[in-house]
Order: C-alpha cells, then structure tokens, then sequence
C-alpha cells in the first residue's frame, strides 16, 4: 500500500533561522531579535542577524531543493518584514522578497506551504502588549488579510501557527524563550484564547481570500508510545497523550491548544479549573476558533513510552531504556512516535494529517573528502518514515511529511550550536553543502517511500 499517490514530501524553514537580513529594506525588530541581543538568553549570545543569509542566497536555495527534487517547501512570512510596526503600512520590499520567492519556488516546480507565524511576533506590538492585547486577534487578522491578498494567487497552502506551546508556553509561561517573561495562569489563559480566536479568524479570511486555498494548524506534542501491545497500555497511552494531569502545565499540552481549534471545545478537566480566567463571553467565541481544516499538521520529534498503572490518573510514563539512543540536542530517538502521534491524533481529529516536521541534530562536520557524511539522520528519518508509512497503511489519512529542516540554522536558544539541516552551512562564507542525508532523502522522494 504505501503512501498515497499525491504525498507530499518537503523540507521546511521558518523565516526569523534562516533570512538573516534583520535591519534590511525596512524589516523592523520581533521578539527574537531582542531576546538574543540580550548577554546571555541564547548560546554564545549567537542572534539572528545574519543567519544563513537566506534573505540574499534565496535563488540558490531553491535552486537546491530543485536540483535534489524536493517538491514541497514549507516556509514562514517574517511579519515584522512585510508590516514593519506589526499593524498599518506595507514594506513593499519586504513583502516583494516573498512573491519572487513564491515564483521562484513555482517556476521550479515546488509547491510553496507557507506558515503565517513562525515566531517572530513584531516587537512594535509588543511593545503594546502583544497577545496580552484583546486587539491582538484582531492584527493578526489584518495581517494574514494583507499578506493572503498579495501572494493568494499562487500560494495556496497555509499553516496559521507553529507550535502555540512554544511561543506562548516557553515564551510567557516558562519564560525559556522569547520574549523570555514569566506570567501567572489569569494573564496566560486568555493569551491562549486570543491566539485561539486569531488561528480562527485567519482560517476565514485565508478561504475569503485565496481560491482553492488549503488551511492547516501546526501545534507539537511528544507522543506516549504503548510500552506494550497490550490493549491497556494503548488506552493508558492514548489517554496520557491527551490529559492534562498538572494544571499548572496546561500550555505545554496537545489538547489545550488542539481541542479548540477541532473539536471547538477545551478539554473539559483543565476548563473546570482555568475556566476562571477565560474572556467573559468565551462560550461564543468557540465556533469562531473551531473553523474547518484542510490538514492537521504536527511537529514530532520524539516521545515517551507509556503504561497502565494502578493510580490515579491510570498510566504512568517511564524513564529512557537505558542506553537509548539519542540525538545531538539530546532528544530521546522513538521513531514510533510517528506510528502511535498520528494515529492517536487522527482517531481524536479527524482531519487529514501531516507531520509538518521530523528531523534531528548530529554533530555534522565536512570530512576530509569535502563532504558531510551524516548516517545517523538517514537512519533517523528512515526509521521515523517507516513507522508513519505503517500508520498510513493502519488507516491515518497521511498527506504529507517535512523534514526539518532544509538548512542548518539558527536554532533558538541553541543558536548555531545544534544542526538540523539535510544542507550544511558553513557559516563563516555561507557555502551550502549538500549532506549525504538530501540524496538520501531525495531518492525516498523519488520512489514516494516504496523502497523504504
Ligand atoms: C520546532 C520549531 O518549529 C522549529 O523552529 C525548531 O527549529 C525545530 N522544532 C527544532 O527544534
């Protein structure tokens, strides 16, 4: 059986790792540019401002995904580029660096998935309070407006938002990344809810906008994985993957933000206890969250075994085997994650389903040869490729995969440290070189995952 026949295999980027560029032709500050310009937030004080200076070598990347095959390349719009004080005037500039790179991408033949936020929040908004603001839905509205009418003739695909449990939870509830602040549940709660009702109000105004367009959502959450093939440990593990045992973690968790935007409810323990701290009138913005998807899209990276237990919430999560193996950044390696993720996410949703991203970090180096050998990302993303192939054949609707990431590039806290890329980048003259992992992976693309 196998993948279907229209899968669409990709490689992904997000604007603020890779452009560089960052005081350019009007572009104006964002949250990360702030963060990391602060001693100490990000490792070697490493910052974006250069990156892999995407904003200059754009026609040379894309060259490369054509020369490699890539048919889908997955992006993000830097809003503090196109709308320079986050609401009110366009930078032509800017927003001229997007459509040449859409034509780019469609005279080679690549399909462009475009992410409307990708984390670099405009800094000029803020500085008004950001998502803090109830008239943040409302910008991001008019910015999703603004940019939908200028590339919606050719880019048809869409991701609202990457990953809300980051920018909001890491951002404003751990405060372990940008803008790095740490606010009580009665400030977070109806910061989620606007985030919420902003992913809806752009899915309306993407179908208004754009003929034929297609919306996806990219939230992330490590799956629990059944320690067994006993019925109890799937149900244990099914449940721990939606449950929200501490409250206090609630924005860290798949269902928060994935239930609302579905299913057009909150999951209903977590409600009963931060229902204090919704909007008033929050019951009647639900249908205006839940609005219709094309593609359910989620990060995956790894995930935890889990097992049936004798307490209460029923499961427990176990600690690593020992000796497992692990990635550079240190991320526990389950290839299935990518069986037990998508197949729990898709029971529960329902909507077609796609990993928006996969990938690890190695300790790449150019070897002697020139080139960069990197076995253990082939064997990674073989592995991973092989347990969603399996979930496709047991019945998800499996619509695509993107590797993260087409480039090595700035890697938020880590900066520069860790590698994601199938294209190494040599930072100190921006030379690309293909790893062995983009041929690798090209002729997987090739054979549409048969001869996995
Ligand atoms: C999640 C994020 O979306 C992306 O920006 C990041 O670089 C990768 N995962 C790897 O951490």
């Amino acid at each position: 059986m196998g993948f279907r026949k229209d899968f669409a295999f990709g490689a992904a980027t997000a604007a603020f790792q890779i452009e560089g560029a960052w005081d350019e032709d009007g572009r104006s500050r964002c949250v990360w540019d702030d963060y990391s310009h602060t001693p100490g937030k990000v490792f070697g004080n490493h910052n974006g401002d250069t990156a892999c200076d995407h904003y200059h070598r754009w026609k040379e990347d894309v060259a490369l995904m054509a020369q490699y095959g890539i048919p889908n390349y997955r992006f993000s719009v830097a809003w503090p580029r196109v709308i320079p004080g986050g609401k009110g005037a366009v930078n032509e500039k800017g927003m001229d660096f997007y459509s040449r790179l859409v034509d780019e991408l469609l005279a080679k033949g690549i399909t462009p998935w475009m992410t409307l936020f990708h984390w670099d929040y405009p800094s000029a908004l803020e500085d008004l309070g950001g998502w803090r603001n109830p008239d943040s839905v409302k910008w991001f509205e008019d910015y999703t407006d603004i940019v939908t009418r200028r590339l919606g003739d050719r880019v048809k695909k869409y991701i609202t938002f990457n990953e809300p449990q980051c920018f909001l939870g890491l951002g404003y509830a751990v405060g372990a990344m940008a803008p790095g602040v740490q606010l009580p549940l009665e400030a977070t709660v109806p910061m989620c809810h606007r985030v919420l009702l902003s992913h809806g109000a752009a899915a309306d105004v993407i179908r208004r906008n754009v003929r034929g367009a297609e919306v996806g959502y990219a939230p992330c959450g490590g799956p629990s994985i059944p320690a067994s093939d006993d019925p109890a440990d799937v149900e244990a593990a099914r449940k721990a993957y939606f449950d929200i045992a501490d409250v206090s973690r609630y924005i860290m968790s798949v269902s928060w933000w994935s239930d609302p935007a579905v299913l057009g409810v909150y999951p209903e323990k977590a409600l009963k206890q931060l229902e204090k701290y919704l909007p008033r009138g929050w019951e009647e913005d639900m249908p205006r969250i839940a609005r219709p998807l094309d593609f359910y899209c989620q990060n995956i990276y790894y995930g935890s075994r889990v097992r049936r237990a004798d307490n209460e919430r029923g499961y427990e999560t176990l600690e690593p085997k020992v000796g497992q193996t692990k990635t550079a950044c240190q991320w526990m390696t389950e290839p299935e994650s990518l069986y037990w993720g998508p197949r729990f996410l898709y029971e529960r949703y329902r909507v077609p389903f796609v990993i928006s991203e996969n990938g690890m970090s190695c300790h790449d180096a150019v070897s002697l040869d020139g080139k960069v050998h990197d076995p253990n990302r082939e064997d990674y993303m073989h592995r991973y490729l092989l347990q969603f192939r399996r979930a496709a054949e047991d019945g998800v609707d499996a619509r695509g995969y993107f590797a993260w990431s087409l480039l090595d590039n700035f890697e938020w806290n880590s900066g520069y440290n860790e590698r994601f890329g199938l294209v190494y980048v040599d930072y100190a003259t921006q030379r690309r070189i293909p790893k062995d992992s983009l041929a690798w992976y090209s002729r997987v693309i090739r054979t549409n995952g048969e001869d996995l």
